[in-house]
């Protein structure tokens, strides 16, 4: 369906826990992440049910986040019951890729059974190579099992896997070149695409210093070959000589991409948010058939038309990044 400002909507991004097994210094606090209670929770069944009214109104891609939606009790029946749902085309899921390893079942690990459930595409996150610093930017995360994660996906058969990366001044800005030749795949693998996203003031990352944010103008002056492809989502498409791989550019502080927004959010306590950066959540829980529909609808209509990011501006949003679902 259309907003209230024409544009079509149909993608929904819903979170299914905000715990997360990382702790990454820009997106959750270090201690004091409150656990919601399991009651407080969208139980599988509801997410079933609001997958199939959000498919009624028009959603036709829907992203399973979190936190770590990995961490989730039933993350697979939640995947299944989504994949499975008439109208939802594409089923994603984004996860810092550090649990894709462990056994699933006895026979398979979670890539695998991922896949088997359903889930038609992966992005996972990952801030840098360097084992130190992964270890010291996710406080306490080892690189290993994030590099492992990722040849488990592509061993599972996803094929398009995206990587995301958020770069922040002085701490992960060298790696720029390092993180692009990722796209040249190799012989023996496929090819992966790695997406730049400016860090957003929302969140621990609200409090941080000016300084510390990076405009993604700072890739194409790293990798000067860098050449632009196109346009992907929200993200601006660039490809190394010779690479496989696609580089993206998502730049929500330097050229806010609100015009062609095409998402809503849901939180994991049943919450729609119809934009990251507003404080208006509209409460989902309790509503069944009609009156779900009627709620989303409304909600979905309403959207804001921009958010205010940028100079000294901060989200609006009281909730952070782990809570809404990145
Ligand atoms: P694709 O389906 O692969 O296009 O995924 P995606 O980019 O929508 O999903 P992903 O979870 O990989 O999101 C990448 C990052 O883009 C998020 O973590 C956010 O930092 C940023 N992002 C996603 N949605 C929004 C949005 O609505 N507004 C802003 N400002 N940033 C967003
Ligand atoms: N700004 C930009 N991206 C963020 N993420 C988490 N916090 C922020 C922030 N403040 C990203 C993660 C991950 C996705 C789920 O959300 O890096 O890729
Ligand atoms: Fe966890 Fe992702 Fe947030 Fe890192 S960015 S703490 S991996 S939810």
């Amino acid at each position: 369906m259309k907003d209230q400002y024409g544009r079509e909507i149909t993608y929904l991004r819903l979170s299914v826990t905000d715990l997360c097994n990382l702790r990454c210094v820009y997106c959750m606090p270090e201690r004091g992440v409150e656990k919601l209670s399991h009651s407080d929770i969208l139980s599988v069944e509801e997410i079933g049910e609001l997958a199939q009214a959000a498919a009624e109104l028009g959603i036709t891609k829907l992203r399973l986040t979190g936190g770590e939606p990995l961490v989730r009790h039933g993350i697979l029946d939640i995947c299944r019951l989504v994949a499975q749902t008439s109208g939802i085309a594409e089923t994603c899921l984004t996860t810092n890729g550090t649990l894709l390893t462990k056994s699933a079942s006895a026979s398979l690990n979670y890539a695998e059974a991922l896949r088997e459930c359903g889930v038609s595409r992966l992005n996972i996150s990952l801030d840098t190579l360097d084992p130190e610093r992964y270890a010291k930017l996710t406080r306490g995360g080892e690189l290993k099992t994030a590099l492992d994660g990722i040849e488990a996906a592509r061993a599972a058969g996803f094929a398009d896997i995206k990587i995301n990366t958020v770069l922040i001044s002085g701490v992960n800005e060298a790696e720029i070149r390092k993180l692009v030749e990722l796209t040249r795949g190799t012989e023996t693998r496929g090819e992966l695409h790695v997406r730049f996203i400016e860090m957003m003031p929302i969140g621990e990352a609200a409090e941080w210093a000016s300084e510390r944010f990076l405009e993604n103008s700072a890739v194409l002056r790293a990798v000067t070959e860098l050449a632009p492809v196109g346009l992907d989502g929200v993200a601006r498409l660039y490809r190394l000589p010779g690479a496989t791989g696609t580089v993206g550019l998502i730049s929500p502080i330097s050229s806010h991409f609100c015009p062609d927004c095409n998402r809503v959010r849901v939180t994991s306590d049943g919450k729609l948010k119809p934009c990251l950066h507003s404080a208006d959540e509209i409460p989902l829980r309790g509503l069944h058939g009609d009156d779900l529909l009627q709620a989303m609808r409304a909600a979905i209509f309403g959207k804001p038309q921009r958010h205010a990011l940028g100079g000294k501006a901060i989200s609006k949003s009281t909730r952070s990044m782990n809570a809404i679902g990145g």
